[in-house]
């Protein structure tokens, strides 16, 4: 595990914007995983700068995003998918039919959780796979408990994971859906290369126990120490003391 420390989020969110656009120039059919939440918006608002400054070609990339809420349409302004439509995918040239992303208002969430591992294994597997942390450790919506899904599954949100999601809905906790549906341990574990994001103070005692070298379901981000090619990137704030 390389662990960077940048001089503040800004210069994290460059950093991986400029390292993101150099892989998708370096191989211009790249499968990258990509997360929602508050820490990746840095990130987005320099992948936009960087589009209108000199624009990557993203016409054969192929994008994954790690999770969405069930009971949400795609087009509803709180799902995962438009949160990816303002934040990035209007920007560059990827193709709509390119995106990958799990449907939370399928009628059957047992086949959309299948055919969306399905649809990563037939992309070739993802290249490189950005992930958030959860305060509780959680990746995606894979929240700590007795066991962890290997595959992609229907979540029950822990309390904590709705609440840090209560902006997309209008400020209002109750309208949070309760459950999600999230790509695995295994469907992440298996990107060939995982780049993972924290910036802020309350993110420093998950980055510590992170790093921390035990490995439990109780905290799911423990998992990535198996993992051969991770890169934590921390603004000073999330660094362990
Ligand atoms: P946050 O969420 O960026 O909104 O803190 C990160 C995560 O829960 O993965």
């Amino acid at each position: 595990m390389t662990i960077e420390i940048h001089e503040d989020a800004t210069a994290l969110a460059r950093a991986l914007a400029a390292r993101v656009c150099e892989a998708v120039d370096d191989r211009p059919n790249l499968v990258l995983g990509l997360p929602t939440g508050r820490t990746p918006l840095a990130f987005y608002e320099q992948m936009r700068r960087r589009s209108q400054e000199r624009p990557s070609d993203w016409s054969a990339v192929r994008t994954f995003n790690l999770d969405e809420f069930v009971g949400v349409a795609p087009g509803a302004p709180g799902s995962y998918r438009s949160y990816m439509q303002r934040e990035l995918f209007a920007h560059v040239n990827v193709r709509p039919d390119h995106i990958g992303f799990l449907n939370g208002a399928a009628s059957d969430l047992d086949a959309e959780c299948e055919r969306y591992e399905r649809a990563i294994a037939d992309a070739g597997g993802m290249d490189l796979i950005l992930l958030g942390i959860g305060g509780n450790g959680h990746i995606g919506f894979n929240e700590p408990g007795r066991t962890l899904a290997a595959r992609t599954h229907r979540a029950r949100l822990e309390p904590s994971t709705r609440a840090s999601n209560r902006a997309l809905f209008g400020d209002s906790l109750d309208r949070v859906p309760v459950d999600g549906l999230s790509m695995g341990m295994a469907t992440i574990l298996q990107a060939r290369r995982v780049v993972l994001i924290a910036t802020g103070a309350t993110k420093a005692a998950a980055v510590r126990r992170m790093l921390g070298g035990s490995i439990t379901t109780e905290f799911p981000a423990s998992f990535l120490l198996v993992h051969p090619d991770v890169t934590v990137m921390l603004d000073p704030a999330a660094s362990p003391r």
